[in-house]
């Protein structure tokens, strides 16, 4: 068991209030190494049963430029599909190609529906540990689905059989100036119910309530029993 001093946990909880999702890259590579780091992490993720449903492919290269051209020609189909014009696709092909590295993240689909619904859940926690481990040293990830993690083409492209199913795919790379992710959530107590203890939380609910940021602050942290 860890127990991390007050202000060691602080760095966690505020890592996890800073990471963003990165939309913009510098054009360069990542340091020597680094994504294997990340991945080594990923596999730390919980997984029921140790069924390590997780199945990473590193897309860099000749093979990312391979897959910017595809993503070019399902974006060409799509506006002609939908009689769009043509004119948003070039950006929309650049900006695929910033990030350095694409990770696709597969899951092995095996066994039931609750095997598969757990399977997914533990690597949609992978992906996220690449997203937390990444930001902890300066490299931005972007979260990808819809097109480009559905297409039978990007399928092929990647060589998944038929019991993998993307979970997501992450755009990795040095951020560059530009937009990130919306740094904003609404406050956790419009989503929690406290069952059984109703006379206990009434007026720490009042005093959080009043006080959004005290996590951020790193005040409760110390303030709360678990760290005394
Ligand atoms: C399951 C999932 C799918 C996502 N798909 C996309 C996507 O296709 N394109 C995109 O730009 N961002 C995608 N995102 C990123 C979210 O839009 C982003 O997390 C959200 O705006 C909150 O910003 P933050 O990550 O900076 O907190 C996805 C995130 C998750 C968890």
């Amino acid at each position: 068991m860890v127990r991390l001093k007050p202000e060691e946990a602080a760095v966690v909880f505020d890592l996890i209030h800073a990471r963003r999702t990165v939309y913009r890259f510098q054009p360069m590579p990542l340091p020597a190494g680094v994504v294997e780091h990340l991945i080594e992490a990923a596999t730390w993720a919980p997984n029921h049963r140790m069924t390590e449903p997780w199945r990473f492919v590193v897309v860099e290269g000749v093979a990312k430029e391979e897959l910017a051209e595809l993503r070019g020609e399902l974006a060409r189909r799509r506006a002609e599909r939908e009689g769009r014009g043509l004119d948003r696709v070039e950006a929309q092909v650049a900006e695929f190609r910033e990030p350095a590295v694409y990770l696709y993240l597969v899951q092995q689909v095996e066994g039931d529906l609750v095997r598969q619904r757990e399977d997914y859940a533990a690597c949609a926690i992978a992906a996220y540990i690449v997203q937390l481990a990444a930001w902890s040293i300066g490299i931005g990830v972007r979260w990808g689905t819809g097109l480009m993690a559905t297409a039978p083409e990007v399928r092929r492209q990647l060589g998944l059989g038929d019991n993998q199913e993307i979970v997501c795919f992450l755009g990795l790379g040095v951020p560059s100036d530009g937009q990130l992710g919306v740094g904003r959530r609404s406050d956790h107590l419009r989503f929690t119910r406290y069952l059984g203890r109703a006379d206990q939380i009434e007026p720490a609910l009042a005093e959080l309530a009043d006080d959004g940021a005290w996590l951020a602050r790193g005040l409760g942290l110390r303030r709360h029993p678990c760290f005394n």
